[in-house]
């Protein structure tokens, strides 16, 4: 399994700390950006993904929540992230979308798609050949420390059964109130990567970043 922590519920006071932990335990970071426009909440900016770069070799999952992911992929690419993650909303068109995609393969990036808890699995189908990562939401995007959406286990099993049944393989990523309570429903289901800000950052990292490993 592949732990994503997100970046949202860091102490930054405590930034070096708690970057070498992650250095020492997890395989990827997971960088929420918000601009109070697609979001009613505002985050972090390049000039912070350029200091987390200098601070890790680790793969730096970027996922816009941003009413311009084509000018932000472009920032973001600059300052280091490995992947772009963006909304389906934005667009709510497949050709854009592609389009986008296509774009983010083309600066050697992985490239994602994300969805909110009301659109469904089945308009995004046309999209999966062409993406890396799918990042679920499992609450409504825009602010840590939210209850996980347990319908978001019927969905990780949609979208796993569909890549099977069509031989794709790209990375399911489930994102929101992931905790020690449902890893093991999800990663059963299908999920490989599982983002976690506040289960991650409230106490030990690398305890409880090993609670999570046992629900595999
Ligand atoms: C929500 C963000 C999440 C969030 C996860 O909009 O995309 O990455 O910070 O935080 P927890 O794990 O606390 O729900
Ligand atoms: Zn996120």
């Amino acid at each position: 399994m592949i732990v994503s922590p997100s970046l949202y519920s860091m102490h930054f006071d405590r930034f070096k700390e708690e970057m070498d932990a992650l250095n020492s335990c997890v395989e990827w970071i997971h960088f929420d950006v918000m601009d109070a426009h697609f979001v009613p909440n505002l985050t972090f900016g390049p000039g912070i993904c350029k200091t987390v770069r200098k601070n890790t070799e680790l793969f730096l999952d970027v996922h816009l929540m941003v009413d311009d992911p084509e000018h932000y992929a472009d920032v973001f690419a600059q300052a280091g992230a490995d992947s772009i993650v963006f909304h389906y909303e934005v667009f709510n068109d497949i050709e854009e979308c592609k389009r986008l995609l296509n774009k983010i393969r083309g600066m050697y990036l992985k490239a994602g798609i994300s969805i909110k808890p009301g659109t469904s699995i089945e308009t995004i189908k046309p999209l999966l050949p062409y993406l890396d990562i799918f990042l679920l939401m499992s609450v409504e995007p825009g602010f840590g420390g939210q209850s996980f959406m347990p319908e978001a286990l019927d969905r990780v099993k949609e979208l796993s059964d569909y890549r099977k049944e069509n031989g794709l393989d790209f990375i399911i990523e489930v994102d929101g109130g992931v905790s020690d309570k449902n890893a093991h429903d999800l990663l059963s289901r299908g999920a490989d990567a599982l983002v976690a800000g506040s289960y991650v950052f409230n106490g030990d990292i690398r305890a409880n970043v090993e609670k999570l490993r046992k629900c595999e």
